[in-house]
């Protein structure tokens, strides 16, 4: 009704005066494209081959988003991502951003990297046990019966399974510990504390199955293979730097890990050389008193010294909410701020106004060089110019958001704000591995098909990889060899591409 009145309308007008109507419509498509160009990517010019290859592109993106248009039902990103994670893979857009070479991952929890199939496989390792009580798991290697308490008794895991006798159910609910992901969740839990303990029983259970050195050298080996395979070439891992330990109980100290981590992205990079390795954000919970926070910060320098190709900066983790500001560090904060870069967590909340909500002010005050979620970010429009002004990238982690219960439908995530307005974004997506998700690829598509802009095409994509690489905490001669590299795996993405479309 609303169309037809609106023709009539243009038909009168038009009649009346023809160039009245051409006028307006040249300044509406002026306006569409003044939009368009400022939003990320918008100011990236195509070549003929990346042009065909984006005709491609977004007559699957607009064939999926014309359906659910038509069809709100079947729109699945307003649900859980877990009721349509699974059915992603027949998505042909998802089948192209699989390919598509990523850049970095910048914002990744290190014990949260790994699928759960990847975890089921290391608990075939020998010497593992277990101390299963009704709804706990606590998983321990050693050589003899762990001397920690346990409610019931520590068994071999080896042992458990065999007694089963059902070999595939029984790892299927020795699954259930090591993801959140589950088939039959009934909808969004709107209780963030309660979906966050869920979130920290299952890290705790990784974190016990990773803390024996050599699981933890092949757990960050087959991560990273998963990241290079989903077509990430450098990651900047965050890390608390726990104690590993071996297996007659034998302590190591932190350096130990940020060590094993850049031995084993070594011997990753000898065996993958178009890899560009790893870095490592230190990272302390932040329920911790000054003193730890200290200490913590004692570590960062040292690591900074005796590490400093590996060492990229510091910062904070742990339920926002629920864990202590940045203003109550701020002495130390101030302190290290000239040692060292920080790349604070801030704003991933709901709750604006709060201290939790001002943690934005804080990071930007104190120098952040990026800001992991800044999910908050929208609603502080000074704050908003800053970044753009200071060029401080945004750590978005769309998936990660919407599994931790800030945002139900993700068309109403902020990131769609942050890439309209073209600001430093990169994508994301911090604990893969807790839910089952891929490394990168789900987030770069549910980002690119239901959150940007319908218009959002190939140009964001390219910029989003661009940005990852630029904002990282590589130094000059690092990045070059880094866009190198991107350069040659995108034009190879983009042939292919084009070689693969044969089903229109
Ligand atoms: C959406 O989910 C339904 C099942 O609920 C599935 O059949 C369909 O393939 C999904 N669509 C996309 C684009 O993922
Ligand atoms: C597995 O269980 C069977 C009986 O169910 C037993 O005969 C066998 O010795 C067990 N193997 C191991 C390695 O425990
Ligand atoms: C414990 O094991 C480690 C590694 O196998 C070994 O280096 C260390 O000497 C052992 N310590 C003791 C007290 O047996
Ligand atoms: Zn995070």
């Amino acid at each position: 009704m609303i169309q037809i009145t609106l023709y009539i309308a243009l038909f009168v007008i038009k009649s009346i005066d023809g160039r009245t109507i051409d006028q307006y419509s040249h300044r509406r498509e002026q306006l569409i494209q003044e939009e368009i160009a400022s939003s990320l990517g918008g100011r990236i010019v195509l070549n003929n081959e990346e042009k065909t290859a984006n005709g491609i592109l977004m007559y699957w993106k607009n064939k999926e988003i014309d359906e659910s248009f038509h069809n709100p039902a079947y729109f699945n990103f307003s649900r859980h991502y877990f009721t349509y994670k699974k059915y992603m893979e027949t998505s042909k857009v998802y089948q192209i951003v699989r390919k598509m070479p990523k850049g970095a991952a910048l914002h990744v929890h290190s014990s949260a990297m790994l699928h759960e199939d990847n975890l089921l496989q290391l608990t075939y390792e020998d010497h593992l046990y277990a101390c299963y009580t009704n709804n706990d798991l606590s998983l321990r290697f050693s050589d003899t019966v762990p001397v920690r308490p346990c409610p019931v008794k520590w068994s071999l895991l080896t042992e458990l399974r065999n007694a089963s006798g059902d070999v595939t159910a029984f790892d299927q609910e020795l699954k259930k510990h090591l993801t959140m992901y589950t088939e039959n969740v009934k909808d969004f839990d709107s209780d963030i504390n309660n979906v966050w303990k869920r979130f920290n029983q299952v890290y705790t259970v990784v974190k016990s199955l990773i803390g024996y050195r050599p699981v933890r050298e092949k757990f960050f080996y087959a991560a990273l293979k998963n990241f290079y395979n989903d077509n990430v070439m450098y990651v900047e891992i965050r890390s608390g730097l726990h104690q590993l330990h071996e297996l007659n109980g034998t302590l190591h100290d932190k350096m130990y890990l940020a060590q094993l981590y850049r031995d084993v992205a070594s011997k990753f990079k000898e065996d993958y050389p178009d890899f560009q390795g790893v870095k490592l954000i230190m990272t302390r919970h932040r329920t911790v008193d000054l003193n730890q926070l200290r200490e913590a910060l004692d570590v960062a320098r040292q690591l900074k010294r005796d590490m400093p190709k590996m060492f990229a900066g510091f910062d904070l983790v742990g339920q926002e909410d629920l864990g202590k500001p940045l203003i109550d560090f701020l002495p130390e904060l101030t302190k290290a701020k000239n040692e060292m870069d920080f790349f604070f967590h801030g704003g991933e909340t709901n709750w604006y106004g709060t201290p939790t909500d001002e943690n934005l002010f804080d990071a930007i005050l104190l120098g952040a060089k990026r800001i992991g979620h800044a999910y908050a970010l929208v609603k502080h429009p000074s704050l908003l110019v800053s970044v753009k002004q200071k060029d401080i990238a945004l750590e978005v982690n769309v998936i990660s958001n919407a599994v931790l219960a800030l945002v139900r439908d993700v068309r109403n995530h902020p990131l769609a704000t942050y890439l309209a307005l073209g600001l430093p974004v990169v994508l994301s997506s911090d604990d893969p591995g807790s839910w089952g998700a891929a490394p990168l690829s789900h987030d770069f598509y549910v980002a690119f098909v239901a959150v940007a802009s319908k218009h959002a095409d190939l140009r964001m994509l390219k910029q989003l990889a661009i940005n990852s690489i630029r904002y990282s905490a590589l130094n000059e001669n690092e990045k070059i060899q880094s866009f190198k590299m991107f350069n040659h795996h995108w034009n190879r993405f983009i042939k292919d591409i084009i070689k693969h479309d044969k089903q229109r």
